[in-house]
């Protein structure tokens, strides 16, 4: 029974602009001081979940008392990528502007999935993807859509270019098709691999190309799969190409692969996630050099542009065979305007966030230079470290550093191979318990390598040098 004592609707005004500039002064006071937490999260697994009640509140509760257990229960939970000393996978920001956009967003709180539903949902979105566009140098013969991720965009971009084919996999499923084969390097990020499991391509529908010295794919390799695919039943669909691979941020030869690709009929798609946001900075452009003869590319805001998690960028040549794909409107969402996008019928997702007006407000409060400068500063801070990896007696480098990510590892001089891994692996272990920074790992030819990739927005020389300093104090420890 509905308590009729009960106040019925949403938080009064007055404690919503309370609340609301408390929260403001939280957060700028978070944001002014993310060194005092330590980077990663240092709790056992379990611990959260044990401070939290296991049923839901009956009655409301002051905001108060929710925000305190924010910061008592929920904080010491949090890993803070954030943090200038996040050097970990590839760091992500909340920039101010992108905050502000979020909140924006959340207030609004618009569902964009026609362009009646919000217009200036869409068309801010069609606009500042036409500036991000511009910005890194793509031709204008893209046309992009803001997805959560790049995962999402290379399982929309399969799905694509499957139905390309003429296959008619969208009406009669995929049962009668012959085997499809989609390429990647070995190199290249694990969502395409998932993508090919959620759509039917399955995992051996995906085939690793080898990769040369600086683990970019090699095109001769391709051709050499293609044909034999082709002689073996295979039916080639599509290539994805690499700016910035996920280990160790290798550049895929794209002008070669979108060559190839043109000869065979075959869809190119390149995952510039992180790497292609360098295209930003004036002297960089290259590293999307071939990137307009793709079918489609995605870019991350998210990762390297300092917007708030979740902004991933889908550029495509052919939006129309993306309606073709994907477009199918219930009577209840017809609606009456004509030459308008409704972004719905270009992908999966019906509701969507409006995404766009924190990239823009981030776009606009920095601007080019703004973007370029704070990029070009993350690329400077990479060569540093690497020169620092490079001069040590004691460090390795274990591949080329084309971004501002360096993949290296400790080598003491008469260390025995065998012991290395494990040197490296309590190495990390020290640094990352330590709370100052944090890195990840992966493996380079086989051996656990340490990996710095320097990309937030806060991240300074100091906290570079301060990540290198405790490097080197942590294998003096280890070695006694
Ligand atoms: C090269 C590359 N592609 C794709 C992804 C997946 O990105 P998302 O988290 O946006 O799906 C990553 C993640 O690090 C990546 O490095």
């Amino acid at each position: 029974m509905e308590n009729p004592l009960l106040p019925l609707g949403d938080m009064e005004p007055e404690e919503f602009r309370r609340q609301g500039h408390q929260l403001i002064d939280w957060i700028a006071e978070y944001l002014a001081h993310p060194e005092r937490y330590p980077v990663l999260s240092q709790i056992s697994p379990g611990q959260i979940k044990s401070q939290l009640p296991l049923a839901p509140p009956s009655q409301s509760e002051p905001m108060a008392t929710i925000l305190a257990d924010f910061e008592q229960v929920l904080l010491p939970g949090i890993t803070h990528w954030n943090h200038p000393g996040f050097f970990g996978y590839f760091a992500i920001s909340g920039s101010g502007p992108g905050i502000l956009g979020e909140l924006l967003c959340a207030a609004l709180n618009v569902n964009g999935m026609l362009w009646r539903t919000s217009p200036a949902a869409t068309e801010l979105e069609e606009v500042t993807l036409d500036w991000l566009r511009q910005l890194l140098g793509l031709p204008a013969t893209f046309s992009g859509i803001i997805m959560d991720t790049a995962s999402t965009g290379i399982l929309t971009v399969l799905v694509a270019a499957r139905e390309h084919l003429g296959l008619h996999a969208r009406q009669h499923g995929t049962s009668g098709l012959p085997p499809l084969r989609i390429y990647a390097s070995e190199q290249a990020h694990s969502s395409i691999e998932k993508a090919a499991i959620a759509t039917g391509f399955g995992q051996e529908g995906v085939r690793k190309i080898a990769v040369d010295a600086e683990f970019r794919l090699d095109p001769a390799a391709l051709a050499r799969a293609i044909a034999e695919d082709r002689a073996r039943g295979w039916r080639p669909c599509c290539v994805v190409a690499t700016v910035g691979t996920t280990s160790t941020t290798s550049i895929d030869p794209v002008p070669a692969i979108a060559a190839l690709c043109r000869e065979e009929g075959l869809w190119l798609h390149v995952d510039g996630a992180y790497g292609g946001m360098a295209a930003l900075v004036p002297e960089c452009r290259q590293v999307l050099a071939g990137c307009d003869l793709a079918d489609s590319i995605v870019v991350n805001p998210h990762k390297w542009l300092f917007t708030p998690i979740d902004c991933s960028a889908l550029y495509v040549k052919d939006p129309h065979l993306l309606r073709q794909t994907f477009s199918l409107v219930p009577e209840y969402l017809q609606s009456p305007e004509a030459e308008v996008t409704n972004y719905m019928d270009w992908g999966v997702q019906l509701g969507r966030r409006f995404r766009a007006l924190k990239l823009w407000m981030v776009l606009r409060h920095f601007g080019q230079e703004g973007l370029a400068a704070r990029l070009r500063e993350h690329l400077r801070l990479g060569q540093l470290f690497a020169g620092w990896v490079d001069q040590s007696p004691c460090f390795e480098r274990l591949a080329p550093v084309p971004f501002s990510t360096v993949c290296f590892r400790a080598r003491p001089p008469g260390a025995e191979e065998q012991e290395v891994d494990a040197i490296n692996e309590r190495l990390l272990q020290r640094i990352n318990t330590g709370g100052e920074v944090f890195l990840s790992h992966t493996l380079v030819q086989g051996h656990y390598a340490l990996r710095l990739a320097v990309g937030h927005i806060r991240t300074q020389e100091r906290h570079v040098a301060r990540a290198w300093e405790l490097l080197q104090e942590g294998l003096n420890h280890e070695l006694g």
